[in-house]
């Protein structure tokens, strides 16, 4: 019997802020888990990035993408088994995205909840960018240049990777099968990691610039992690009890503890039942610094050795580049714009 084909992932996250354990926990890591049993790329989304415009920062943005690019790798993607690029080096993205951009209703865009919350907190006297209307748009172009069958990402993704596969859908009506459906995938646990100053706010870099003990950044100084999750907001009570409703803040330090440790609920209710806050908040601590200091180290020497690093930017980029290419000639062709 003929092999199956592997089933092909792709993912991205946006160069907007410095990556924090819940774009570790609902994105990287599920990609790593599935490296080998997938065919994945992944990429660094810096177009995207120009929409917010804090992020348009001259050369500060390229070495804020070198960063993820080499936090990927550290976190251990290992580029033998996954392509690794940065959108911007691909210009079918761009593209692409713009005639994704003329397939998609404006009402669908209006709709979007990040355009809502991000227009609404975005300086409106600079004026909001086009860009941030049409995100999805250029994000449908990400996804469907490559064919993918899964898009992993967290829970606040899956509203853009829905719409993708409704403009897939229009797209497909109006010129004909072209792009494949994808399908979203999403971790049962993690997919939504809560602040730690707040568990009522999902866990976000643009959060993280203005509040210090909001986030857990990867690169962080390990001193700053252990205090930022010993300060974690949990409730009044004095420890856990799952007999109990646990508050969310509660939780939150369960689901971070059980995603670095591999542990199940139930082996975290036999571990912390009864036990004080402190007892929890500095077993988090442990796990979240034990992983944390194995990423550094690797990160440190990835990018101690430059050459290396874009060696692979290169042979990444153009392994994204041979299949996006002719992805990008069956659209034109379909649109009418090529024969
Ligand atoms: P942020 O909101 O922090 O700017 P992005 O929107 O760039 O992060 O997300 C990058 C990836 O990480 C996406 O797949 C996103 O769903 C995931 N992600 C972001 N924040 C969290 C979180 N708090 N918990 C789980 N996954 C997250
Ligand atoms: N919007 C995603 C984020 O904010 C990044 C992204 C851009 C993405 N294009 C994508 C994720 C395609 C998955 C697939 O992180």
């Amino acid at each position: 019997m003929a092999a199956q084909a592997k089933k092909r992932v792709l993912s991205g996250i946006t160069a907007t802020g410095r990556l924090h354990i819940g774009n570790y926990i609902g994105a990287i890591s599920q990609w790593v888990d599935n490296q080998a049993v997938y065919e994945n790329l992944l990429f660094v989304a810096d177009l995207h990035a120009l929409t917010i415009p804090q992020a348009v920062a001259g050369q500060d943005l390229r070495a804020r993408v070198e960063e993820i690019f080499a936090l990927y790798l550290a976190c251990g993607i290992d580029p033998e088994q996954s392509t690794l690029f940065v959108q911007s080096d691909i210009v079918e993205h761009a593209e692409l995205g713009w005639i994704m951009t003329c397939t998609t209703p404006v009402s669908w865009l209006e709709r979007m909840t990040q355009f809502k919350t991000k227009g609404k907190i975005a300086d409106v006297d600079t004026g909001v960018g086009a860009g941030l209307l049409c995100y999805p748009a250029l994000q449908a172009a990400d996804i469907l240049l490559y064919d993918p069958d899964l898009v992993p990402v967290g829970e606040d993704q899956k509203q853009h990777v829905e719409i993708t596969r409704d403009i897939a859908k229009r797209f497909n009506t109006l010129f004909g099968d072209t792009f494949k459906i994808p399908d979203v995938v999403i971790r049962q646990a993690g997919g939504r990691i809560m602040g730690l100053d707040d568990p009522t706010a999902k866990m976000s870099k643009s959060t993280a610039e203005r509040a210090p003990g909001h986030a857990i950044g990867l690169l962080d100084p390990l001193d700053k992690a252990r205090k930022s999750i010993m300060r974690a907001v949990t409730d009044s009570n004095s420890g856990v009890d799952f007999a109990t409703e646990l508050a969310p803040g509660v939780t939150n330090l369960l689901t971070i503890f059980e995603c670095f440790t591999g542990t199940s609920r139930d082996q975290s209710a036999a571990r912390f039942d009864g036990a004080g806050y402190g007892k929890l908040k500095s077993d988090v601590a442990d796990a979240v610094i034990g992983r944390l200091t194995e990423i550094q180290q690797r990160y440190r020497e990835i990018t101690d050795d430059r050459d290396q690093l874009n060696k692979l930017l290169t042979q990444g980029a153009e392994r994204a580049r041979s299949i996006a290419g002719p992805k990008l000639a069956q659209a034109y062709r379909a649109t009418g714009l090529r024969s």
